[in-house]
């Protein structure tokens, strides 16, 4: 892998914009990792940043990884279609988005499900959770392991205190068919939307609200178009680092092992930083003059028991006991 230094043409430059490393060595085997967030100062893109430069050093002459965020190169549905025709190896779209897959991670956005991120580390490396990591083989995706985001806040375009406020609203929701029941249950309405379109959809008022991790909120400015963010901590932010099973079963043996014992490292330090990235976060909106809000226990109450019944619609498809299982990792 080389790093591109010196006179460069413009598109060079751009290029170089776009993705971490833009020039691998001939003979060196092509890691691409396309994923939609931030390229720095958010847990996700910056656990990208750290894989690829472990990979580039460690792995330099064999193989050589090449990071597109922001959705330069594929939004959170195309790039699935990608890993299976090997267009790219690695993604990390949020659990939600596997709809089409599986219904087994609708666990994952059950509302008030995890009470901290402690309890989402503990849950997610239960064998409960290990065993949900290859759930999709079948359909020839192996997950890598799960890169947490944060929990998420929900911002609007009025206060927003107590869930009758939403009421009427329509809020941006991912590809997630537990979202939408979540924002029924508030008495508003749900508009499935790329990530990409978030922003624009916001200041046009194409939909009024939104629900995101502090680091999704400050990093695509979403806070400068809403009224405020309302600190709810109502569903948990994580994400599939996913590859397709063909590709990394049909690796050198020597050179899997070292990619996945890479990326088994880079997942858990990524992991134990996010709590602390996701403060930075929140507390870069508050110097930015974003407005938060704080809720009451009286006011938390309210969202928690408008948002239980939800767990009921989709406890069939995710299993009684798995929810049990996620639930006992907050105590
Ligand atoms: C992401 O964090 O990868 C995007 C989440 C979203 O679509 O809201």
């Amino acid at each position: 892998m080389k790093y591109l230094i010196g006179s460069v043409s413009a598109l060079a430059l751009s290029l170089l914009a776009s993705s971490a490393y833009a020039q691998c060595d001939d003979g060196e085997m092509v890691i691409k990792f396309s994923h939609v967030v931030a390229a720095s100062g958010h847990p996700k893109g910056d656990a990208a940043t750290m894989l690829a430069d472990r990979i580039n050093d460690e792995m330099n002459g064999t193989a050589c990884m090449e990071v597109y965020p922001n959705s330069t190169l594929y939004d959170d549905d195309k790039v699935m279609e990608a890993l299976l025709l090997g267009d790219v190896q690695l993604a990390a779209p949020s659990l939600s988005k596997f709809e089409a897959y599986t219904k087994k991670y609708r666990l994952f956005d059950l509302p008030f499900l995890f009470s901290s991120l402690d309890a989402v580390n503990s849950f997610i490396n239960s064998e409960d959770g290990k065993g949900m990591l290859t759930i999709m083989e079948d359909e020839g995706y192996t997950g890598m392991g799960y890169w947490m985001s944060g929990l998420k806040q929900f911002s609007a375009n009025k206060p927003l205190e107590v869930p009758s406020d939403a009421s009427g609203l329509k809020f941006r929701v991912q590809t997630s068919d537990v979202a939408v029941a979540m924002i029924e249950a508030m008495d508003a309405s749900a508009q499935k939307l790329a990530f990409s379109e978030v922003y624009s959809a916001l200041q046009t008022g194409v939909v009024d609200g939104q629900e995101n991790s502090w680091c999704n909120i400050y990093t695509q400015k979403f806070f400068e178009v809403q009224d405020g963010i309302t600190n709810t901590n109502h569903q948990l932010l994580s994400y599939l680092l996913v590859t397709s099973t063909e590709w990394l079963e049909g690796l050198d043996e020597e050179v899997r092992n070292q990619f996945v014992s890479i990326v088994e490292d880079v997942t858990k330090q990524a992991n134990d930083d996010v709590a602390q990235k996701e403060e930075t976060c929140r507390q870069n909106i508050v110097d930015a003059n974003g407005e938060i809000r704080e809720l009451t226990e009286e006011q938390r109450s309210q969202w928690l028991e408008t948002m239980k019944p939800v767990w009921e619609q989709f406890e069939d498809d995710i299993g009684a006991d798995l929810i049990k299982a996620a639930e006992g990792s907050n105590s």
